[in-house]
C-alpha cells in the first residue's frame, strides 16, 4: 500500500517532538484497552437503540479516549487534538478515514489507527455526537503580533501565492461547519503538525492540499497561534 511506503520512508523527517509526550507503553496500553472495551461494547450494540449507543460511546469515550484526548475532549497536551465542540460529520469522517488507514500521517498510524480499529460505525457514530457536543475550552492568550499575522492570513489568504483565505471554508469564528473542522482553540503544534503532514501529502487531503503548497513554516505558526487563542 502507498500510504504505508510513504509513511515508513518519511517518518524520520517529520516533526520528532511530537513522541516526547506519549510513550510506546501507553500507545500499547491504550490500545489493549480499547480493544477490549470496544469489542465487548459493539458486540452488546447491535440492534440497540441509540440512546444505548450514545451511553456506550460516553463511557468508551470516558475511560479510553480520555487518557489522550482529555476530559470532554479537551486535551492538554498538543499531540493530542482537542475534539470537544469539534464538528460531528467531520469527526466521524475521520474515524473512518483512521479506521481504514486513508489518513496515514505517522501519529495517525502510531496512536489512532489501531483504536479505530475497534470502533464498529455505532460506535463511530456515537463517539463523533458525544465530542461534538461537549463544550470547548477557551482560546489560550499568545505572542500579539504572531496572532495578528495569524489572522491577517485566516482572514485574507494570500493571492500572491494562490493561499485560499482559510475562513472561507473553516468559518468567520473557525467553528467549522460539516465535514470543514472546527479550528478554533486547537493546539497550535498540532495545527502545525496537520499543515505540514497535509503539505507533504502524509495526510491527504485532496481540498486543503493544493491550497497550502505555499504555506511556509512561519505562516503556519502565525495562523496556529492565532487559532489557538480563539
Ligand atoms: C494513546 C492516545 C490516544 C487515544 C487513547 C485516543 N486517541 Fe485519538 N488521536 C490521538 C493522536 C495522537 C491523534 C492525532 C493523529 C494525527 O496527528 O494524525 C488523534 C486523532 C484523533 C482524531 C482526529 C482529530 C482531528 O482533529 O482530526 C479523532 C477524531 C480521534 N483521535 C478520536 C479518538 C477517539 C474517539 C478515541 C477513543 C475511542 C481516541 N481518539 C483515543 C491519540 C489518541
Ligand atoms: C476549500 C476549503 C478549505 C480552505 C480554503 C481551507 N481548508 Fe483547512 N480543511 C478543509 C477540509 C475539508 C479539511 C478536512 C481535511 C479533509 O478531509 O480534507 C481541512 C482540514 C484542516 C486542518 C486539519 C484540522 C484537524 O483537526 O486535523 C487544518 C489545521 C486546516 N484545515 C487549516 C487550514 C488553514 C490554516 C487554511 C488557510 C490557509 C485552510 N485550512 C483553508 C477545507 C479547507
Amino acid at each position: 500500500m502507498r500510504a504505508i511506503t510513504v509513511y515508513k520512508t518519511s517518518i524520520a523527517s517529520v516533526q520528532p517532538t511530537a513522541k516526547k509526550n506519549g510513550g510506546v507503553a501507553m500507545k500499547r496500553i491504550a490500545t489493549t484497552v480499547g480493544l477490549a472495551l470496544a469489542l465487548s461494547s459493539s458486540a452488546a450494540l447491535a440492534a440497540e437503540s441509540s440512546e444505548a449507543i450514545n451511553n456506550a460511546a460516553a463511557k468508551v469515550a470516558v475511560n479510553l479516549c480520555s487518557s489522550c484526548h482529555g476530559p470532554a475532549g479537551n486535551s492538554i497536551s498538543p499531540t493530542f487534538p482537542k475534539l470537544a465542540g469539534q464538528q460531528k460529520m467531520y469527526l466521524s469522517a475521520q474515524l473512518r478515514a483512521l479506521k481504514d488507514k486513508s489518513r496515514s500521517d505517522p501519529e495517525a498510524h502510531d496512536y489512532m489507527w489501531g483504536i479505530a480499529a475497534t470502533l464498529d460505525e455505532a460506535l463511530v457514530d456515537g463517539l463523533a455526537g458525544y465530542y461534538s457536543s461537549q463544550t470547548p475550552a477557551t482560546g489560550k492568550p499568545g505572542d500579539p503580533a504572531l496572532i495578528a499575522q495569524g489572522k491577517h492570513l485566516f482572514e485574507n489568504g494570500d493571492d500572491s501565492r494562490k493561499i485560499t483565505a482559510c475562513v472561507s471554508c473553516h468559518g468567520a469564528n473557525a467553528e467549522g461547519n460539516t465535514i470543514f473542522p472546527r479550528l478554533a482553540g486547537q493546539h497550535a503544534a498540532y495545527v502545525v503538525r496537520q499543515l505540514q503532514v497535509i503539505q507533504t501529502n502524509l495526510r491527504k487531503s485532496s481540498v486543503m492540499h493544493g491550497l497550502i503548497t505555499e504555506l511556509k513554516l512561519t505562516d503556519m505558526k502565525a495562523v496556529a497561534e492565532f487559532l489557538q487563542s480563539k
